[in-house]
């Protein structure tokens, strides 16, 4: 596990450019594609943001694929739809082809749309297990990362799966990857800012006790591939080390 820590979040972006634009990269000269999961929240819109406009040079898009680690159950029109933050912050900027984006359709009742994205996620990777090149991942401040919130029934996923998930606190349904399929990545990059993250960062890189329940973000821990956190000074306040 890797941490880093910035004064300046403008500088904290560029090192994440930079690092998803190095996978991606090496992705396509040794596979051919770049297998990129996003992440949803507040966080990333400046990021992919500039992806779409000063990397822009930096990467062929035309062999990037664009995946969701989660989605809320809501009309993919609704501001609240990542797809739409990812949509209006770098799909439609870049003018990727409509193949190349795995939206989850939220048209289709909770449990179908989370069948259905995992199906055409399998389908992507010829039926075998999907081993995305880079997982970006958001954490909340309770520790929740993409839809893994605690006390829910994800968490109990033991295999490689995308699951339509209620969260009681939210009273709402999410659509997510489970953690054992995030977990198979070859890259997985969290992004998190702010003084309220700071605890859950310590719980979950610092953890006196190990309970996923209560911190879901615990149970990344991938297989065989690098787990690097950017942190800003803020959400890192916390750590000893
Ligand atoms: C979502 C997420 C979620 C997010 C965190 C952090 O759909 O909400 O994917 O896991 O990454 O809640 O969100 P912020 O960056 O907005 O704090």
């Amino acid at each position: 596990m890797t941490q880093l820590i910035y004064n300046e979040k403008s500088e904290l972006l560029d090192d994440l450019a930079a690092f998803i634009l190095k996978i991606g990269n090496e992705a396509i000269q040794e596979r051919g594609r770049f297998n990129f999961v996003l992440t949803g929240g507040n966080s990333p819109k400046a990021l992919y943001e500039s992806l779409a406009t000063t990397h822009r040079a930096a990467l062929d898009w035309d062999k990037v694929y664009f995946f969701l680690g989660d989605e809320r159950y809501v009309d993919p029109e609704d501001s609240q739809y990542n797809g739409l933050m990812v949509k209006n912050s770098i799909i439609e900027p870049l003018g990727v082809r409509a193949d190349q984006v795995f939206y989850v359709n939220t048209r289709l009742p909770h449990a179908e749309a989370a069948a259905d994205y995992k199906e055409r996620i399998f389908a992507h990777f010829n039926g075998d297990l999907p081993i995305f090149d880079l997982i970006l991942l958001g954490m909340g401040d309770e520790a929740h990362t993409a839809s893994l919130f605690p006390y829910t029934t994800i968490l109990n996923a033991d295999e490689a799966d995308v699951q339509s998930v209620y969260v009681e606190k939210l009273t709402t349904y999410r659509v997510s990857f489970s953690a054992p399929l995030i977990n198979l990545a070859r890259n997985i990059a969290f992004l998190v800012f702010g003084s309220s993250k700071a605890e859950a960062v310590k719980a979950v890189i610092e953890p006196l006790t190990k309970n996923p329940t209560l911190y879901p973000a615990q149970l990344i821990e991938p297989v065989s591939g690098n787990v690097t956190w950017f942190l800003d000074k803020e959400a890192a306040a916390m750590l000893t080390d």
